[in-house]
C-alpha cells in the first residue's frame, strides 16, 4: 500500500515542486513505484515533466468534479515507474465549486484510494496556500514534508503551517504525521542561512531532515529541459541530496512498518 506524502508550504517558490520532482525521481531510481499528483492550478509539476494539458486530457480538475471518472485514466507515465496526474488552471475552480459539498475535504482521499495498491509512494505537490486543495492533500496524506528556505521570515511562517497541520490532525486526519522539514536552496557562502538552520534544528529537533539541498542554478536549468536534476546532472550534490532523502524516507518506512508489526504481534 502506498505511503501518501504531501509536500507543502504556504509560501511560494520555496522548492515544493522541485522536491516532488526529484524525490519522485530518486525513489523510482531505487525501484519504488511512484505516483506524482499535481495539486497546484499553476501546473508546475506537469510542466516539469513536459506534460501538456489540453481540452481532452483528463486532469485533477476532472477527477475532482466527476466522481464517475476512473483515476487510472488520468495517469500519464512520465518515466519508468513514475506516473503523474496533471493539473492546469481549471483546478483553481475547485476551491469554489466544492465549497458547499459535504465531505469536500476528503475528495482527493477518495480519488487516490483505488491507486494505493499500485504504487509505493504517492507524492502530492501543493500550491502556495492553505486553501481547500491543500486541506484535501493533508486529509489524504499519511505524511507531510515541508521544504524550508533558510531565511528568517520563512522560519516564522512555519508556525502558521504547523498550527494548520495540527488543526487538520484534530479535525480531519488523525494519522497525519510530519515526516520532516527539508532545508532547501541553502547558500553555503553566507552565514545567515547557517544561523537559521541552527535555529530551526533547535526549535524542531529531529523533525529537520539530516539533509540539506544547496542552492544551485542546475535546478533551474533542469526545469528548463523538463527533467529532474537526477537526470540532468546525476552527480551534482543537489541530485545526491534528493537520493539521500529518498533513502531516509524508504528506511524510515521500513522501520515504521517493522514497529507496527512488532506492536501488533
Ligand atoms: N535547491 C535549489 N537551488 C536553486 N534553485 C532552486 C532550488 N530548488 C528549486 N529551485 C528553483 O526555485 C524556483 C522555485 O522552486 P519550486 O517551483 O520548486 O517552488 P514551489 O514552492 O513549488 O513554488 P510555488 O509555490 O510557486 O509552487 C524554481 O525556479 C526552481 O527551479
Ligand atoms: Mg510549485
Amino acid at each position: 500500500m502506498a505511503t501518501i506524502i504531501a509536500v507543502t508550504n504556504q509560501k511560494g517558490g520555496v522548492g515544493k515542486t522541485t522536491t516532488v520532482v526529484n524525490l519522485g525521481a530518486a525513489l523510482a531510481e531505487k525501484g519504488q513505484r511512484v505516483l506524482l499528483v499535481d495539486l497546484d492550478p499553476q501546473g508546475s509539476l506537469s510542466s516539469a515533466f513536459g506534460v501538456d494539458v489540453d481540452e481532452t486530457t483528463p486532469t485533477m480538475y476532472a477527477l475532482f468534479v466527476d466522481p464517475a471518472l476512473d483515476p487510472h485514466d488520468a495517469i500519464v507515465f512520465v518515466r519508468e515507474r513514475v506516473g503523474l496526474i496533471p493539473a492546469d488552471i481549471h483546478l483553481a475552480a475547485v476551491e469554489l465549486e466544492l465549497v458547499n459539498k459535504p465531505g469536500r475535504e476528503y475528495v482527493l482521499k477518495e480519488i487516490l484510494a483505488p491507486l494505493k495498491r499500485e504504487f509505493d509512494y504517492i507524492l502530492i505537490d501543493c500550491g502556495p496556500n492553505l486553501g481547500l486543495l491543500t486541506v484535501n492533500a493533508l486529509s489524504a496524506a499519511d505524511e507531510v514534508i515541508v521544504p524550508l528556505v533558510c531565511e528568517y521570515l520563512a522560519l516564522r511562517g512555519l508556525g502558521t503551517l504547523f498550527e494548520n497541520i495540527a488543526h487538520v490532525r484534530r479535525t480531519l486526519n488523525r494519522r497525519l504525521y510530519v515526516r520532516g522539514i527539508l532545508p532547501v536552496m541553502y547558500d553555503v557562502r553566507s552565514s545567515h542561512p547557517r544561523q537559521i538552520l541552527e535555529e530551526t534544528r533547535t526549535l524542531f529537533g529531529d523533525f529537520v531532515f539530516p539533509i540539506v539541498v544547496r542552492r544551485s542554478i542546475r535546478f533551474a536549468e533542469a526545469a528548463v529541459i523538463g527533467a529532474p536534476i537526477l537526470e540532468y546532472a546525476p552527480h551534482h550534490p543537489g541530485a545526491q541530496a534528493y537520493r539521500d532523502l529518498a533513502e531516509v524516507i524508504i528506511n524510515g518506512q521500513q522501520r515504521r512498518s517493522k514497529e507496527n508489526k512488532e506492536n501488533s504481534s
